[in-house]
Parts: structure tokens; C-alpha cells; sequence
């Protein structure tokens, strides 16, 4: 019974070690963080002020690869069908909740493939249009996009993306269907709105901060509940006459499920130390936003945000009636 007891305890105890010095060591090598929109984005430019943050703190390289397409699904789906070991996570937005009622043929679902790490930020979007389009306000716009619905072009990041769903629900408040041009990304999408071979884009402040402040392109709106800081001459999509438009693009960090906790665990606490990083809040500053209170860092809050926002955002999708398959 000794000699059975003794190698039972052995077994035991290997098997801990080797579990334990599976991640006790973590991270041993450069984490991949995916952000599934294309290069120069909103999503990319928030991406790689935190990575670069989460790598100091690490100890290894936290390098952005850009997977984009489908909306961001294409991406998510990288991640969720990634090894489960920590060196593959993911920071994507709000078309984590859209996309679950947008797409009925998703590779994953987005409540069961992946762990969490915790909430990122939450930017405000602009309504914006190439710098010759005639209107000069709001109203002007919703006119003008009326009187031209068959030949405005609305860009967005594709079906699933969070300038998708701001276009979506500005041509359900203003009851007129536009024509959709759909991109990788809104990094390349802006590159078509500065040279006018598209009209109108609702977009994250991460991406059209600059053009706006250098004129190159022109803001209609912002839709957040308040005006911005940096634009304060800039009304609110309520002031310009669309009831209730406030919509906010919120980010989160995820790791395909199943990834060890104390890996998950040294990301969260990576990710809360990126956010008050003062590099990292002087940008986000900049470019309209800020980072995420260190209470919606952490897993509880990003899988509660993620909950309520598919909950939250079917009903409206559900009633404009556009899915992509
Ligand atoms: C979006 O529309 O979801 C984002 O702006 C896409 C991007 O980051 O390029």
C-alpha cells in the first residue's frame, strides 16, 4: 500500500509541476494580438498603443497582426480557433455583440469560444463626408442623403463592423436606404474618403480625429451623449436631430477559451496597467476617448458587457432587417 501511495503521490505531484511550469513561466515568447480590421484603422490604432504597453510590462513582445474581413468575424475566428496557451488573444469592439445576431453562420460563438480578458475603451463615433460634399450640416445631410439615395456611398468596415452598425442605424432614423460601399477597414476606407471616390462614413474618433482637426475632411456630428472635448463646436447627432442616436464603440480583449487562468490573469493585469499608462491616456486623450476604469478591465465585466450588448443590439438588428448571409 506504501509503495502505491508513494508513486501515487509522485504521479501527483509531476503532473502539478508540470501543469504549474506550463504557464508559471508565462509569457515565454511574443503574444500575437489580432485585431480583425485592416492595418490603420480605429481598431488597429487602439490595438497598438496597448500592445505596445502590455509588452513592457510582460517582459515579451506583444506584436498586432491585422486578420480583417467579414466584419471583424474573420478575425474573431482566428482567435477562437487559436491553441488555448496565452500567445494568441484578441482586441476587438462592439461587432463582437452585433455580429451574433448580423451573421446566423458564424464559425464561433462569440459566447462560448473565447475567455476574457477585460474591457479596453469606449470611443465615440463621427458622422463625416468627403470635404466637397455640398451640405454643412447635419440636416443638410439627412436631406441632402434623401434627395441622392441611390447615389450617395455610405463606407463601412463590412457587415459587423462598428461603422456598419452607426450606418445602419442612421439610415433607419432617416427612413432612407443609401448605397453601402463595404472595406477591410476604415484605415483604407478614410484613404477613398479623402479622395472623394466615396460620400459619407460614420466612424470612431480614433480615425477621424486628425482629418477633421486638419480639414480634410468634414464632421457633421459626434454621437456621443456630450459634445467632445476636442470638438466642441461639434454637435451631438441629438442636437442635429436624430432621437436617441448615441452610440459608443466599446473594446474588449479576449483569449480563445480554455486558456490557462494565471495566463489570462497576468494579460488582465497587463492590460489595466496599459490603461493607465500616461502614453497611453495622452493618446487616447487626443483622439477622443479614454481607457477603461481599472473595474471594467477584468473578465466579469467584459463577459457582462458582451452579454447585455447581444441582447441590447438584436432587437434593433433584428428590426432593420440586415444580416449577412
Ligand atoms: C469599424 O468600423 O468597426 C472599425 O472602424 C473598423 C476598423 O477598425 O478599421
Amino acid at each position: 500500500m506504501t509503495l502505491f501511495k508513494s508513486l501515487f503521490a509522485a504521479t501527483a505531484l509531476v503532473a502539478s509541476l508540470v501543469a504549474g511550469t506550463a504557464h508559471a513561466d508565462y509569457p515565454e515568447r511574443t503574444i500575437t494580438m489580432v485585431v480583425p480590421f485592416a492595418a490603420g484603422g480605429p481598431t488597429d490604432t487602439v490595438a497598438r498603443l496597448v500592445a505596445e504597453s502590455m509588452s513592457k510590462d510582460l517582459g515579451q513582445q506583444v506584436i498586432v497582426e491585422n486578420v480583417g474581413g467579414a466584419g471583424g468575424t474573420l478575425g474573431a475566428g482566428r482567435v477562437a480557433s487559436a491553441d488555448a496557451d496565452g500567445y494568441t488573444i484578441l482586441l476587438h469592439h462592439i461587432g463582437m455583440a452585433t455580429s451574433a445576431t448580423l451573421y446566423r453562420k458564424l464559425a464561433y460563438d462569440p459566447l462560448n469560444a473565447f475567455d476574457y480578458v477585460g474591457l479596453v475603451t469606449d470611443v465615440p463615433m463621427t458622422i463625416v463626408s468627403r470635404k466637397d460634399l455640398e451640405p454643412t450640416d447635419l440636416k443638410g445631410l439627412i436631406d441632402y442623403a434623401k434627395a441622392n439615395k441611390d447615389t450617395v456611398t455610405v463606407a463601412n468596415a463590412g457587415i459587423g463592423a462598428a461603422s456598419h452598425l452607426c450606418g445602419m442605424l442612421f439610415m433607419s432614423a432617416i427612413e432612407t436606404p443609401l448605397v453601402t460601399v463595404p472595406y477591410k477597414g476604415t484605415g483604407p476606407a478614410m484613404t477613398d474618403l479623402l479622395g472623394g471616390q466615396v460620400d459619407i462614413m460614420c466612424d470612431q474618433t480614433t480615425n477621424t480625429t486628425k482629418q477633421i482637426q486638419g480639414g480634410t475632411i468634414k464632421a457633421f456630428a459626434v454621437t456621443s451623449p456630450e459634445r467632445l472635448k476636442i470638438f466642441p463646436d461639434l454637435p451631438t447627432a441629438v442636437e442635429g436631430g436624430l432621437k436617441d442616436f448615441n452610440v459608443g464603440i466599446w473594446h474588449g480583449v479576449y483569449v480563445p477559451k480554455g486558456t490557462p487562468a494565471d495566463a489570462t490573469a497576468k494579460l488582465t493585469a497587463a492590460l489595466q496597467k496599459s490603461l493607465k499608462d500616461e502614453n497611453v491616456v495622452a493618446r487616447f486623450a487626443e483622439l477622443g476617448t479614454v481607457p477603461s476604469p481599472e473595474s471594467d478591465a477584468t473578465p466579469e465585466a467584459l463577459k457582462a458587457k458582451l452579454e447585455s450588448e447581444i441582447a441590447r443590439w438584436k432587437p434593433v438588428i433584428e428590426a432593420a432587417g440586415q444580416y449577412a448571409d
